[in-house]
């Protein structure tokens, strides 16, 4: 795994001592080298510039959702893509610009979609019949607005990865089938409202996946179904946004391709197709590859429990509240002590947390050098569904989030206090 050191030693976070920073903002504390998330996005655009292909690339703020991401999203002109009311309400307090967001979701509300239309969203990613029509009545309150709209279709394409994190196959609660013609009925009707303006199509197969073969197969079928619909209904799409997915590195056993190239590989099978209309735009939704690598957990360590002949437990002051993903998904991460992330370890340990669950476990086989009570332990490449999908769980407070970028850090979202835990709680006397 990739990491950064200053001279004494100690890893560094966009420039920031990965204790010190421990020091000022206490543990455990989510950390964001904001560098690498923008070198990230601009590394996406670079590949879409090179080839010459339209595009937008759009983050899936489901990753990481907060006022500062939204505000570094849009610093580097990336748009975003939000699935719910409260994403959405986040990106406009921190000023994104409606027209940059696609609003996604299985199930938008019908308050959803009225905040969505009063916004000015650029683009909703219309999933199904119900929405469909939903989308349709809302309209009628204002005649004189047409609404860009995608369809989303599930393409049959499954891919390598996670079961949960699968969601392009056929047997899916997102997107119009295609098999069954589903999809082809829905353009039908979408061409035919007089208040939608359907841009074009959206897939996205999976996430945390490693093999570009699963994007090729569905852009070459995403392109036949608009090479269908052009034949059929006259139909010229605008734009073919592929999803997200693109899989990171969480240990030295992972071996993804760069993000960007994997998009390379994308546009180089799409280039390939011959279209009887002008090339769509391509539209990608990366959330993981642009904050996971860029995210550390900093952990204070605590207790420790030593059986003979059994892998001690070393626990740290979080865990599955902060990052459910190992309990989750069974996902593996890599742990570093901040003070010497270099020294060889000594011991293989579990690293766990201070939940009262035995399935709170953050690293299951974490190689370590010598650990004392009070040493900071990161968790690298954290950045993508960890505070996104905390919880206070057992109670306990929400750790805060800091970004830091040349040497500079800065709180973000502040660390939740006992106080916060019960705010909405109201008293039965
Ligand atoms: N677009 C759509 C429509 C999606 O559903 C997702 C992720 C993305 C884009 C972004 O995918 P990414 O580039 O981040 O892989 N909580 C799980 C991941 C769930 C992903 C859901 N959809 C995890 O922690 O692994």
């Amino acid at each position: 795994m990739d990491i950064t050191t200053n001279a004494a030693g100690h890893l560094t976070i966009g420039g920031c001592d990965a204790l010190a920073l421990a020091q000022e903002f206490d543990t455990p504390a989510y950390i964001y080298d904001v560098a690498a998330i923008r070198q990230q996005i601009r590394a996406f655009a670079a590949v879409f510039e090179q080839r010459q292909v339209p595009y937008e690339v759009s983050y899936a703020s489901k990753a990481f959702a907060t006022v500062a991401m939204y505000q570094v999203a849009a610093q580097e002109h990336c748009h975003v893509d939000v699935v719910s009311g409260g994403e959405l309400y986040t990106a406009l307090k921190a000023n994104f610009p409606a027209a940059n967001i696609s609003f996604h979701g299985n199930n938008k509300s019908e308050a959803e979609l009225k905040a969505a239309l009063a916004a000015g969203v650029g683009t909703i990613i219309v999933d199904n019949f119900y929405e469909l029509d939903l989308l349709q009545g809302l309209l009628k309150a204002t005649p004189e607005k047409q609404q860009n709209i995608l369809l989303r279709l599930t393409p049959g394409i499954s891919a390598h990865t996670h079961a949960y994190d699968q969601t392009g196959q056929t047997d899916s609660k997102f997107g119009f089938d295609l098999e069954s013609g589903q999809a082809e009925q829905a353009a039908k009707l979408a061409l035919a409202a007089p208040q939608l303006n359907l841009l074009g199509i959206h897939a996205h197969i999976g996430s945390q996946i490693f093999e570009v073969a699963g994007f090729q197969a569905a852009a070459t079928k995403l392109l036949s179904v608009l090479k269908a619909w052009h034949q059929e209904f006259g139909f010229t799409p605008q734009v073919l946004n592929l999803g997200g997915g693109f899989g990171i590195r969480y240990t030295d056993g992972d071996d993804p391709l760069p993000a960007a190239d994997f998009v390379d590989a994308i546009l180089a099978t799409l280039q390939e197709t011959a279209l009887p209309f002008a090339q769509p735009a391509i539209w990608i939704e990366p959330g993981r590859s642009i904050v996971g690598p860029a995210g550390y957990q900093l952990y204070r360590v605590g207790s420790r429990k030593d059986v003979p002949g059994l892998r001690p437990y070393v626990a740290v002051d979080g865990g599955m509240g902060d990052n459910i993903r190992p309990a989750l998904y069974q996902a593996h991460y890599t742990a570093v002590k901040a003070a010497t992330p270099q020294a060889p370890a000594l011991e293989t340990v579990h690293l766990v947390g201070k939940y009262c669950e035995s399935g709170d476990i953050l690293i299951d086989e974490a190689p370590l050098p010598a650990t004392q009570p009070g040493d900071v332990i990161a968790v690298l490449a954290t950045g993508a569904y960890g505070y996104s999908m905390a919880s206070n769980y057992n109670r306990n407070p929400r750790p805060a989030v800091v970004f830091a970028e040349n040497g500079q850090a800065k709180l973000v979202v502040r660390r939740e206090t006992d106080a916060d835990l019960v705010q909405n709680d109201l008293s039965y006397l």
